[in-house]
């Protein structure tokens, strides 16, 4: 197979490539209002982890799959928690997927993932999906963050890096299992959500 060529980051940290101000305002807002629709078939929930926990950040998904966590764990589920399916990934999400990965397969999931002013997640992996050799993208909308990534097993030196609206973030190769997460938002730095607040999604191919 003839392989495409891959976009250059403006940024690479840790194995990890930021492409800054990928999307305009324009692109930004054609997006919210898609994610508008999907909040509409598939509302935000508050997730729990098994130990009963609520999380900070709201989620809902796209895609034939859903990533959701509640007393039993986490893990990808066909439905919502309220029985529906989840909606489809719209098309401006995954133009983005192949602009920045166009070799590899298309995903399967989209995790919307909103943050208030106070939401946080903690250092994790991405770790529960079948095929570890298909990268992770991440879209940055609204709200500033500042996202830490550290290092393929837990602890040790992190370095970090404020995402901004239009942000995408690949995963991927040697870096797919880095750790990762959000330590901040900084509350109104962006006119985008009319609420404020940030949303990122994560692409990835589950199963
Ligand atoms: C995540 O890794 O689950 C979310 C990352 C982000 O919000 O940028
Ligand atoms: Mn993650």
């Amino acid at each position: 197979m003839v392989k495409k060529m891959e976009p250059t980051p403006s940024l690479c940290i840790r194995g990890v490539s930021i492409f800054q101000g990928l999307l305009d305002s324009a692109a930004q807002m054609e997006m919210v209002a898609a994610l508008r629709e999907v909040a509409r078939m598939a509302p935000f929930f508050r997730p729990v982890t098994s130990r009963g926990q609520s999380m900070s950040v709201r989620m809902t998904s796209a895609g034939q799959v859903g990533w959701v966590s509640d007393r039993r764990g986490y893990r990808y589920e066909p439905r919502h928690p309220e029985g529906s399916n989840w909606p489809p990934i719209p098309e401006s999400v995954l133009a983005v997927w192949s602009q920045v990965v166009p070799n590899a397969r298309m995903p399967d999931s989209c995790l919307v993932n909103f943050y208030d002013a106070d939401a946080r997640m903690g250092m994790h992996q991405d770790r529960d999906e079948a095929d570890l050799e298909q990268p992770v993208v991440s879209i940055s909308l609204g709200d500033d963050a500042l996202f830490r990534i550290g290092n393929l097993t837990r602890g040790g030196k992190t370095e970090s890096v404020w995402l901004k609206s239009g942000d995408v973030l690949v995963i991927g190769g040697a870096a797919r299992l880095v750790y990762h997460g959000i330590d901040r938002i900084r509350a109104g730095s962006s006119k985008l959500l009319p609420d404020g607040g940030r949303i990122n999604l994560t692409l990835r191919v589950a199963r």
